[in-house]
């Protein structure tokens, strides 16, 4: 029986950080990129996906499509010329998916994924699933490392944001406590955003260039508030929904 002391939240601000936390075993990682694998993977799930293959290269991602697997890749945020797929939400909302397995392959998003894999718990996070998410962590009772994707291992202002507005919603509950100055800057980043996401994110820098290459369209749905009652995480090496096994 665990002890009631709370439970810890360590927020990563970066891939690189992960080998750093000083969070002990077991933890869950929620690994956050909300511009846009993870909102998309949440889309994909809620509009009936039954697998996702996490793959972190782009060589591991063409040979499972030569043996005629169904895949999504992107780079630079634009699909790539093998793929089925890209890396938008609004692509899963009128794709043909239920029950199908996709593999999966992003800049960061995937990335992150395969990092923090040997983790006792790996789960997906974005505002999509804030609040089915905070519930799931709640019940769940493991110490929560918050993997933000970041932009090849630079900073960005998205997934710091949401980390601070995961850390609020699990703290409120008494059940956790954090006492790191990441999971402090992230609350202060989302007491600021808070009142209008969408406007907030003007200046991060993935939104200027997913408008670069056409993709802004898929960013309004990347702020919707649980839209989606999905709960993506690792079971032997691929993604499912925790919430439809239940
Ligand atoms: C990523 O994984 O780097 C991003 O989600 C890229 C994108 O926006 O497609």
């Amino acid at each position: 029986m665990k002890d009631a002391s709370p439970n810890t939240i360590e927020v990563c601000f970066t891939q690189t950080s992960f080998s750093y936390i000083k969070t002990q075993q077991p933890f869950v990682v929620v690994v956050v990129d909300i511009l846009r694998a993870t909102s998309a993977m949440c889309s994909a799930f809620a509009n009936g996906l039954k697998t996702i293959i996490p793959v972190a290269t782009l060589e591991e991602a063409r040979s499972l499509k030569e043996q005629g697997y169904l895949v999504a890749a992107e780079r630079e945020g634009s699909i790539l010329s093998f793929a089925d797929y890209g890396n938008s939400p609004l692509e899963y909302q009128k794709a043909d998916i239920k029950g199908k397995t996709l593999v999966y392959c992003t800049t960061n998003g995937t990335q992150a994924v395969k990092l923090a894999e040997k983790a006792s718990g790996l789960v997906l996070g974005a505002y999509v699933n804030l609040d089915v998410l905070t519930d799931w962590l709640t019940q769940n009772q493991q110490n929560v490392v918050i993997l933000c994707s970041g932009w090849k291992n630079q900073f960005s202002l998205e997934d710091a944001v949401f980390a601070g507005a995961l850390t609020e919603n699990l703290s409120s509950k008494g059940k956790f406590t954090y006492n790191s100055d990441s999971a402090e800057a992230s609350l202060d980043l989302w007491k600021i955003a808070r009142q209008d996401l969408l406007f907030y994110h003007e200046k991060a820098s993935h939104r200027h260039r997913l408008k670069r290459i056409g993709q802004d369209a898929s960013i309004p749905f990347c702020f919707c508030l649980n839209a989606c009652k999905v709960v993506p995480g690792l079971r032997e090496g691929v993604l499912v929904d925790f919430l439809s096994e239940e």
